[in-house]
Formats: C-alpha cells, structure tokens, sequence
C-alpha cells in the first residue's frame, strides 16, 4: 500500500494527513482534533474513569492520540501504559509539518517529539506515569498484549480497508480485554458493530463528533 501523504488543515485548525491513492483522511476533516478528544476521550477514556489504563491503539499514525493521552496522564495523574500498532510509520519531516507541537495540549512542544523519536518496539518511559510500547507491524499479524482496558481502534475507513475490519480481529482482540473494558471507534456501520457483538462485546450506537451522526462504543461485561 504506502504511500504519499500530504497535510491538510481540518476545520478546528489542526491538521491531518490526506492519502491521495485512497482518498482518505487521518482525521475528520471537521476537526482533528475535535475528532479524537471526542471519539476516544470523552467516549472512552472519561467513560471507563479509572486511575490506570492499559491501552491498544490501532494505527499510531500522527502520534496524536498518544500525545493527548500523555498529556492527560501527566495533568490527572493517571498511570497509563499505551500500545500503538503502526504498519507505515511517518517520517520525521512529515510529523514535523502537522505542528501538534503547537495545539493548545498541556505539554504538547515537550512531548510531541518524544512520542515520534522514540524507538520502535521496546517499552519507553516517558514520564514517571506513562509507558509507551509503539509497535511495529500489521494489525493483522502482530501479538496484541493482554489485559487491555481501552482500544482506539483508529484504521481507515471499512470501505476504504476492509481488510482491517474483519471478525477474527474483532475476536482476537476480544480475547485480550480485560473484564470492563471498552473499545471506541469513530465508525458506527451496522455490519461493525454486529461483528463486535459476535466477538462478545456489548456495542452502543452513541453521538459522534460533529458532522458524524454516530459512533460505537464497545464494551466487555465485567466477570
Ligand atoms: C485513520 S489513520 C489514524 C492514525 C492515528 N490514530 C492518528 O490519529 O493519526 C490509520 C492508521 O493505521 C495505519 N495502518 C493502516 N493499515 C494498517 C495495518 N494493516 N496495520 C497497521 N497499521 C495500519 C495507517 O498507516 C494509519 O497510520
């Protein structure tokens, strides 16, 4: 697949990556921003409320899911160890130019850099509260971790990628969440919710961020 990339300005001021050969987008294009502090913070992060989280992040990407949880985990005191898969990792002149360095995030000029810079496949800490395990690799062959609290599952679009929205992923994935713990994804398609509930998870259709309708909160019964 990979790829040419090229920044875009979404509508909230923060950029995003547009992929010409699939006609897709990072982010929303309403607000990147926007988009992930409602999809995978408010919908995930502030539901489960916990004072640790193991989290799986499916598609590390612009790095800036990861900066806003670090950044959170620093301000709240929040133990947090965060595990990224990413199959095409971005250059560094290419995260250089989405400037999420200058997002008004607490932290962000400190930490942006340290998320892209540190190394591939071994366990950083970056701050006393927060460890960071990026892996490289396809969602479809590497090992996931165990006892995953919150997923951001954060793929391109079902129609753009099909191969990453199948039930023997939604079913492994399953398999490492511990009891209450809560997938979040920006898609709300009916054929990926039902695969959700095939693998075991109870799935709510809940608003999405503006200009998206809905989006899929998906959780696992606590034991
Ligand atoms: C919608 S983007 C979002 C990325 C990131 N969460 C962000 O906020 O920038 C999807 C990401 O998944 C990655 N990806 C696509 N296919 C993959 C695969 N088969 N295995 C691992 N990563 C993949 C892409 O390179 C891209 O970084």
């Amino acid at each position: 697949m990979m790829m040419k990339r090229t920044v875009e300005k979404t509508a909230d001021g923060s950029c995003t990556l547009f992929v010409p050969e699939m006609e897709e987008h990072y982010h929303s294009v309403n607000g990147a921003l926007q988009e992930s502090r409602h999809v995978f913070f408010q919908a995930g992060w502030e539901h489960l409320n916990r004072k640790s989280y193991r989290i799986l992040e499916f598609g590390f990407g612009t790095g800036l899911n990861a900066l806003l949880a670090l950044a959170r985990a620093v301000r709240d005191e929040v133990a947090v160890t965060y595990y990224s898969i990413e199959k095409f990792p971005l250059p560094e002149d290419l995260w250089q130019q989405l400037h999420y360095e200058n997002l008004e995030i607490e932290g962000a000029a400190r930490w942006f850099p340290l998320l892209h810079r540190s190394p591939w496949n071994e366990d950083v800490r970056l701050a006393p509260c927060f460890r960071l395990h990026k892996m490289e690799g396809d969602f479809n062959e590497v090992d996931f971790p165990e006892q995953i609290d919150l997923v951001f599952f954060d793929a391109f679009a079902p129609d753009k990628q099909p191969e990453v929205w199948h039930q023997a992923l939604f079913d492994r994935i399953f398999r490492v969440m511990a009891p209450g713990g809560v997938l979040v994804t920006y898609c709300a398609k009916g054929a990926v919710r039902r695969m959700l509930q095939q693998a075991g998870f109870q799935v709510e259709r809940i608003p999405g961020p503006p200009g998206k309708r809905e989006m899929l909160r998906a959780s696992v019964p606590q034991s």
